[in-house]
């Protein structure tokens, strides 16, 4: 398929559904995004009012398929048909042949193994459908839920780097750890899981 990135498979797990994200979703995004701890360690955010979490589907998720990167994933219950967060691609790596993951949870939602399981079958979007050659995930050190979540997938440490993030209220301070997973690496962890 010509641009499999505008056309991304729908995914279910659990009470979970990966989709794109769509216009209608933003009450939702306002949901968790209005939340200080939620957005603690992440570049936007809190937000104040709903019409700023339309505003980042229209301008920040909507304008990636331009980028030739799809939209991103709302991460939806099923039982409720909420959306309670995200999974995307938020940016090319290495010549276009990758890119790398962003992801944002409902508190609600939190220490359920939800994103573990959605970084799983983000990972095989990746390398299985969309083709890539690479995956990048990032997280600072304090994000230690972050932090958990990579680790069980066969990421390798690529660099530790300081870094520092401005927000209305707060300055942080702290350092970037940056993970790599190559086609290949997929593909051994795949192996290995299967002679368990
Ligand atoms: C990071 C985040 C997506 C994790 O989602 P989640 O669905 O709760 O993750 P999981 O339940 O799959 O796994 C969480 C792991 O972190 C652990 N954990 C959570 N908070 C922790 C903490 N403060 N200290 C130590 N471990 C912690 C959990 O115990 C669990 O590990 P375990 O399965 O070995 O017990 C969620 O916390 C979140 O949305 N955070 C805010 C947004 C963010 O920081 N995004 C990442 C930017 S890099």
């Amino acid at each position: 398929m010509k641009k499999p990135y505008k056309h991304m498979p729908v995914i279910t797990f659990d009470d979970i559904m990966l989709r794109t994200i769509t216009q209608k979703d933003y009450k939702d995004m306002f949901d968790y995004g209005k939340n200080h701890e939620v957005v603690r360690y992440l570049s936007w955010g809190p937000f104040s009012i709903p019409k700023e979490a339309k505003k980042s589907i229209q301008h920040i998720f909507y304008p990636r398929l331009k980028k030739g990167l799809p939209i991103g994933y709302a991460i939806v219950d099923l039982k409720t048909s909420k959306m309670i967060g995200t999974i995307d691609f938020h940016s090319k790596i290495k010549d276009e042949q990758g890119a790398e993951i962003g992801f944002v949870l409902h508190h609600d939602y939190w220490n359920k193994g939800i994103m573990t399981q959605a970084l799983k079958e983000m990972i095989k979007v990746g390398f299985d459908y969309l083709g890539y050659d690479y995956i990048r995930i990032r997280h600072l050190g304090q994000n230690i839920a972050s932090q958990k979540v990579i680790s069980k997938a066969p990421f390798k440490l690529k660099s530790i780097e300081p870094f520092r993030i401005e927000k209305a209220a707060r300055v942080i301070e702290d350092d970037m750890y940056t993970y790599e997973m190559t086609k290949e690496d997929y593909h051994g962890s795949q192996q290995s899981e299967r002679h368990l």
